[in-house]
């Protein structure tokens, strides 16, 4: 990879941030033996697939194949730049990369980066404004009355946008930014004269940030109930409302630690929840939430619990959510707020305390919010609809795992409908047969599938193969093996992907570096290369290589070039056989061909 920040500091960088660390910040990983395990953020997928190694510093994905290093893994995860992964990364480690423009190739196009650029100079401004000044003063008192204080207002960056038509414009022309970008941007309105006005003024800002904390748009409240309650910025290249969730950025730590995220509706409730020290928090915007922003929360955590409106749409909304949560393979619970009440209400009157403990940690499970949630839908009164609610809870609960449980959720449908338990569940067990009639088969493949299509792909190679990879393994982790097989085969390999890799590693200890993977395959611009190579770094039960083992496998490879080339050399002299038309010796030849070739095939 051409760059011209120096090695050292590229190393240092590397060296700063833990792989298992960074990656830790996009995926749930747990460890298992020596490497950790998760789901992999490149394919979807819901058993784990993607592993991490901390010792040899590098990711390997079995089911996709993408594998690399610390800075490679954000190439890919951000589609950062080499430049910018090495700066993401030095920032985060608190190192100062050595400041030379020209080099500083950035993946955003131009025009993003000066939207961010013009994004970043709104956002502080509206900010100062709310802050310290005449102009922002109804916004700063609005903020007052909702409680939300000066901590606050600073740690979301809140603003307000004045009510005069041309200030921001005029404002971010003098910084150089044309009127036209800034109306791509969605940031002011283009009016019939051809003039541009602030869309949002008059109104309170909530910078919107993506999950690295960068504003990428703008949702501003009116504060005097004129036009619609919020104006959001227009979708753009940078801002995607089904794939962002607001305040994640922020909160990704805390859903970590707490191992629950929270799912909001609104941008109150989350600087509410926020505020009263209840941090793992995010919220859509203004949408339903999408299989993209469900898909982003399962990889940071199971548990997800659902805390909307407790009216009507809020229920709806719910049952919605907790669908699609649950598809993309979360726990869910639905918190119960009485109708009329919100979360950023119930937390203004009753403290955060209250709220963790009455709302969060009283949150119903699936089951039990799904047996609130459809009684809408049925006159219980009637014996008739009675019995159809009973057996679509009892559908339900057909599906639920665990016996303990579906033992509990029987016992409340026999308190609540007086019926003999006994009946409810020989009703449930004839559900459950047939269910599972009908499921058998697709458990049977995603079983299969369980078992990895690694494993089964490495029993089909042949021996000469396996023996190529953990040969190459040895030589990745210690230089001595390098060394030893260099003077026996050289880069003789079978396969020509491994005499590639190894005639790489050759030149990389040649250079005076010292055994280590990641740094190697940084060198590495192949992509495929990369993938091989971190697949056979991550070869699982590779202990201590005993020189015997060794000796083993290169003699392996060895005795299979030997013949190949053994075969090479007969093939030339059959040809030649032919030419001179002689049919004995060239049957002859053609009988030792085949008997080598058996040979090999029984020893694959
Ligand atoms: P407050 O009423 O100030 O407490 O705001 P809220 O955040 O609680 O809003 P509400 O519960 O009414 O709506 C939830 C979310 O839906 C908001 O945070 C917005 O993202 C979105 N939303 C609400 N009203 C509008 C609207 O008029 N237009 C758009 N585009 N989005 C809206
Ligand atoms: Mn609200």
């Amino acid at each position: 990879m051409s760059n011209q920040i120096p090695e050292e500091v590229i190393e240092e960088v590397r060296k700063a941030n833990d792989i298992v660390d960074v990656i830790g910040e996009y995926v749930q990983l747990t460890k298992q033996g020596r490497n950790y395990f998760g789901l992999c953020p490149f394919h979807g997928e819901k058993t784990p697939s993607f592993s991490v190694t901390q010792e040899k510093q590098i990711f390997h994905c079995f089911g996709c194949g993408k594998g690399g290093n610390v800075v490679t893994f954000l190439m890919e995860m951000e589609s950062f730049s080499f430049y910018e992964s090495l700066e993401f990364l030095a920032k985060r480690t608190g190192i100062s990369l050595p400041e030379s423009s020209g080099q500083k190739r950035f993946s955003h196009s131009e025009e993003n980066q000066s939207m961010l650029d013009a994004y970043e100079w709104l956002t502080k401004l509206y900010h100062h404004l709310l802050r310290f000044t005449k102009d922002g003063k109804a916004g700063y008192s609005y903020f007052k009355d909702r409680h939300i204080n000066d901590e606050t207002i600073e740690a979301f960056q809140l603003g307000f946008a004045p009510n005069a038509k041309d200030f921001i414009v005029e404002f971010l022309e003098k910084k150089g930014f044309n009127k036209q970008l800034l109306v791509k941007a969605g940031l002011v309105s283009l009016q019939e004269d051809n003039t541009v006005i602030d869309r949002f003024r008059g109104r309170i800002i909530f910078p919107i940030r993506n999950h690295l904390g960068k504003t990428v748009a703008f949702g501003a409240r009116s504060i005097n109930d004129q036009g619609p309650k919020y104006l959001n910025s227009s979708e753009s290249e940078l801002f995607h409302k089904g794939k962002l969730l607001y305040n994640f950025d922020l909160a990704k730590r805390y859903i970590r630690k707490e191992n629950e995220a929270i799912l909001f509706e609104g941008y109150m409730d989350v600087i509410s929840a926020y505020q009263a020290g209840v941090k793992n928090v995010v919220a859509t915007m203004g949408t339903a939430i999408t299989e993209h922003q469900a898909k982003l929360l399962k990889r940071y955590v199971n548990e997800v619990v659902i805390c909307y409106d407790g009216d009507a749409a809020g229920q709806e909304a719910s049952y919605k959510a907790a669908n699609l949560l649950r598809n993309a393979g979360c726990e869910v619970k639905v918190s119960y707020l009485k109708e009329g009440d919100d979360p950023d209400s119930f937390i203004k009157e009753h403290g955060g305390e209250a709220f963790r403990n009455q709302v969060i940690r009283a949150s119903d499970t699936y089951i039990t919010f799904y047996m609130r949630y459809i009684k809408k839908d049925y006159n219980l009164s009637l014996e008739a609809e009675k019995l159809n609610y009973i057996q679509k809870v009892l559908m339900e609960l057909s599906m639920v795992e665990s016996s303990i449980e579906r033992e509990y959720y029987l016992q409340e449908l026999s308190k609540e409908f007086e019926m003999p338990i006994e009946a409810l569940r020989e009703e449930l067990e004839g559900i459950s047969v047939k269910s599972a009639n009908k499921q058998h088969k697709s458990v049977e493949n995603s079983n299969t599938k369980k078992t990895g299509n690694y494993e089964v792909r490495r029993k089909l190679l042949p021996a000469f193969h396996n023996a190529e990879r953990r040969v190459i393994y040895h030589m990745l982790l210690n230089e001595w093996v390098a060394e030893r097989v260099q003077s026996e085969i050289g880069a003789n390999f079978r396969v020509d992907d491994h005499k590639i890799i190894v005639t790489h590693l050759y030149g990389f200890y040649e250079a005076g570096n010292a055994p280590d993977v990641s740094k190697f395959i940084e060198n590495i611009t192949d992509e495929h290369l990369k993938q091989l190579i971190t697949e056979i770094v991550m070869l699982p039960e590779m202990e201590e290589v005993i020189d015997k083992a060794l000796q083993d496998y290169i003699h392996i490879i060895k005795e299979q070039t030997d013949e190949q080339s053994t075969i090479s050399e007969l093939k030339e002299r059959l040809k030649v056989a032919e030419q001179e038309s002689d049919p004995l010796k060239a049957a002859q030849i053609g009988q030792q061909i085949l008997e080598i070739r058996r040979k090999l095939k029984k020893n694959s």
